[in-house]
Parts: structure tokens; C-alpha cells; sequence
């Protein structure tokens, strides 16, 4: 896939599946711009890839701020020239269902998982439009898709709104040049993951529901960025690949 060259911001990759974005897309040839709220986590990211020659630089920012979104496009400017692809990829679970759930927490769902794709589209639209083009990817979930009974509604109704705002934004300005995809991952193997399967009736379910048998890793997810984010992908637009082992197919 070819990715070589292109300048590519991505949040929440101080860690879990933002870092093996990251890492997979430097070691594919693209400038990679860290942005994190984790000063300590996303440095780390962005030195480890630094280590093995590629090119990668942290930026510390809160995603739903818009002074940090515009402080954010310029560093990615003033490092590569250019902006070519955000992967609006932050995001939170408040693990609380509906009628236990506050008005404020709902709101704090809404603008951490939908407002800063908002924020990342609005601030970086105006330099792609100016380059002749770029690319959106915004991580949804499978719960983007679909009504999942573990998942807390607050999620779910948040993550849905990325993936119409995907199509939406996909929509206005292809004529730009610039394309806008979703990606909806299923559970994704973590440590956390492995305390909720000490209980074998959990793992069941959960694995119950995967028609291909297993959890998603966070590799099968970096690999539908990477292609998402290549040149391969370039008449790929408002699309919402779900990366789920079959999860959404029932
Ligand atoms: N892990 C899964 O099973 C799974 C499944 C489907 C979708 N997703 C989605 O994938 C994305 C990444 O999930 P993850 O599992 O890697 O999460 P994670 O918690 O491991 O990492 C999220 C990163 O985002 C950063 N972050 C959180 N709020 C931020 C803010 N306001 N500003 C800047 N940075 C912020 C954190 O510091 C952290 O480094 C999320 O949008 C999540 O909803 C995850």
C-alpha cells in the first residue's frame, strides 16, 4: 500500500490502537504526527518510531479543543508542509448503561467521541482544500453500526454519529478532493480484555458473537488505516468498513 511521503495525524495514538497505526504507517512511509493528551504515552510512541529511522513527532493536544486543533495543523504544517490524511481516532467508553448514566457524562461522550471528529475535519478541511485533496478516517465501532447490548448507548449513539458524519463530509467535499471513510472495529485484544475473559461465561459471549471465532487485534485494524490512507484506496470514499470478523453480518 502506498503511503510514502504523506503526512498523516492521527489521536489518540499515545497508545492502544493509535500507537500500531502509527507504527504501521511510518514503516510504510508516511510522516506521522502523534496527537495525544498523554504528553509521557504519546513522546514514547513517537520516539520509539523515531528510533528505527522513520519519521514520526508528538503533539500534545485535548481533542476537543479547538485552539489545540489549530495549534495541532499547524506543527503537522511547519513539520511536513502538509496535511494529507487524519485518522480522527480518540475516543471513550463511560461503561454505564442509559438509566444510570448522567446528562453531563453523555455530553462528555458526545464531544470527545464526535465532537473532536467534528473539530478534525473542520480545522483540517480549509488545508486539504488548498492542496488539491486529502483524506479523513475516523474510527467508529461495530456499535456505530448496530444496537450491541454490552455497550453503553452513550457510545453507541456517539459512534453512530461518526459514521454518518463520515458520509456526510464524504459527500460535500469529494469535489475537493477530499475523501472521508469510517472504520468500525469489533472488541479489540487488550489486557483489559484478558481480565474480562477470566470469567468463561464473558468470553463466551463475546467470541459467540464473532463468526470468524476470534477477537480483533489491533494489527487488523491498522491494516484497514493503512489501506484506507493509501493511494490504492483513492476512489474509496463514505465508506464504513467494519474490521469484525463478521460481527455487523447479523
Ligand atoms: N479497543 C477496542 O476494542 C475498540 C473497539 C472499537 C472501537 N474502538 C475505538 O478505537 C479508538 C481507539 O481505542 P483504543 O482501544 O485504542 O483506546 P485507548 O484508551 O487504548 O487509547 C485512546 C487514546 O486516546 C487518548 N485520548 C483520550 N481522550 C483524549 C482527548 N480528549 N484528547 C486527546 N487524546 C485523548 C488517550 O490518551 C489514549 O492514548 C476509540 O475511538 C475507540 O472508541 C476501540
Amino acid at each position: 500500500m502506498n503511503v510514502k511521503g504523506k503526512s498523516i495525524l492521527i489521536t489518540g495514538a499515545g497508545g492502544g490502537l493509535g500507537s500500531v497505526m502509527a507504527s504501521l504507517l511510518a514503516e510504510n512511509g508516511a510522516q506521522v504526527l502523534i496527537l495525544d493528551m498523554d504528553a509521557q504515552k504519546g513522546q514514547a510512541a513517537a520516539d520509539e518510531i523515531s528510533a528505527r529511522g522513520l519519521k514520526a513527532w508528538f503533539f500534545p493536544m485535548d481533542v476537543t479543543s479547538e485552539d489545540d486543533w489549530k495549534a495541532a495543523i499547524d506543527f503537522a504544517l511547519e513539520k511536513t508542509g502538509r496535511v494529507d490524511v487524519v485518522v480522527n481516532n480518540a475516543g471513550i467508553n463511560i461503561r454505564k448503561p442509559v438509566e444510570e448514566m448522567t446528562i453531563d457524562e453523555w455530553c462528555t461522550m458526545m464531544k470527545v467521541n464526535t465532537g473532536s471528529v467534528f473539530l478534525g475535519c473542520k480545522y483540517a478541511i480549509p488545508v486539504m482544500r488548498r492542496q488539491g485533496g486529502g483524506c479523513f478516517i475516523n474510527t467508529s465501532s461495530v456499535c456505530g453500526l448496530i444496537g450491541h447490548k454490552y455497550t453503553p448507548e452513550a457510545y453507541t449513539a456517539s459512534k453512530g454519529a461518526v459514521t454518518m458524519l463520515t458520509k456526510a463530509i464524504a459527500s460535500r467535499y469529494a469535489r475537493d478532493g477530499i475523501r472521508s471513510n469510517s472504520i468500525h472495529p469489533s472488541t479489540v485484544y487488550t489486557p483489559l480484555v484478558e481480565t474480562l475473559f477470566k470469567d468463561p461465561q464473558r468470553k463466551a459471549e463475546r467470541l459467540g458473537e464473532v463468526p470468524l471465532g476470534r477477537l480483533a487485534t489491533a494489527e487488523d485494524v491498522a491494516n484497514a488505516v493503512l489501506y484506507l490512507a493509501s493511494e490504492e484506496a483513492s476512489f474509496i470514499n463514505g465508506v464504513s468498513l467494519p474490521v469484525d470478523g463478521g460481527v455487523t453480518c447479523y
